[in-house]
C-alpha cells in the first residue's frame, strides 16, 4: 500500500505513521504529502523524511478545478493507494473524493458523531467536550465523504476526561492516544485484519 498524506498542521500523526512504516509495523510505504500551509510542521517533517512534499492551496491555485487537478496529478504520479488525512483542515475537492472513493481516511479527536462537523477542529473540539461535562471522549477514524466528519466510521477508541482537564491537557492526552491508535488501525487495514 502506498500512502499519500494531507496535513495542515504539525504533522505528528503523519510522523507516527511514517515511523511505523519504516519499522515495518505497518505494511505500507509513505510516498507523498500535500499541505495547504506553506510553513506547516507537516511539510518540514515530510521533507526531513525525504517524502515528496508539496504546498497546494487556494493561493497556489485559485481555481478549484485546477487545484483538484494538481492534487490528482500528484496522487496518480505517486501511485497513491490510500489517502490519509492527518489534521487536514480543508474539505478535499469533490473530484479527489470521487476518484479515491472509499480510500480516504480521516482521524478526528472525538467520538463522532458527537463533536464533529464544520467548526469542530483543534482545541474547539476539546473545549466543547469539557463544556458538556463529558467523562469520556476519544478518537474516530472514518472514511471521508463530501461532508466534514460524516463518512463511515471504521474504528473508535475511548479516552478519559479527567477532573480539572482543560482543552489543552485534554488535547495533549487525546493526541498521544491518536499516534498509537492511528498506527494500530492502519496496521490492521494494511494486513487485512480490518476490512472496510
Ligand atoms: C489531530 O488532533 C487530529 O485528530 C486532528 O488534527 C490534529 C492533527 O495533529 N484532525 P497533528 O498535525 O497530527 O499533530
Amino acid at each position: 500500500m502506498r500512502l499519500g498524506f494531507f496535513a495542515s498542521g504539525n504533522g505528528s500523526n503523519m510522523q507516527a505513521i511514517i515511523d511505523a512504516c519504516r519499522n515495518h509495523t505497518i505494511n505500507a510505504v509513505p510516498v507523498l504529502l500535500i499541505s495547504n500551509k506553506a510553513d506547516s510542521g507537516a511539510l518540514r517533517k515530510a521533507r526531513a523524511e525525504k517524502i515528496s512534499a508539496h504546498y497546494l492551496s487556494s493561493y497556489t491555485h485559485s481555481n478549484e478545478n485546477e487545484l483538484s487537478d494538481a492534487m490528482l496529478k500528484l496522487l496518480i504520479e505517486h501511485d497513491v493507494d490510500w489517502i490519509i488525512l492527518a489534521g487536514y483542515l480543508k474539505l478535499l475537492p469533490k473530484k479527489v473524493i470521487n476518484y479515491y472513493k472509499g480510500m480516504i481516511l480521516n482521524i478526528h479527536p472525538a467520538l463522532l458523531p458527537k463533536y464533529g462537523g464544520k467548526g469542530f477542529y483543534g482545541k474547539r473540539v476539546h473545549q466543547a467536550v469539557i463544556d458538556a461535562g463529558e467523562k469520556e471522549t476519544g478518537i474516530t477514524i472514518h472514511i471521508v465523504d463530501e461532508e466534514y466528519d460524516r463518512g463511515k466510521i471504521i474504528s473508535q477508541c475511548v479516552v478519559p476526561v479527567m477532573d480539572g482537564d482543560d482543552a489543552e491537557s485534554l488535547s495533549k492526552r487525546v493526541l498521544e492516544h491518536e499516534h498509537v491508535f492511528f498506527v494500530e488501525t492502519l496496521r490492521k487495514l494494511c494486513n487485512g485484519e480490518l476490512v472496510i
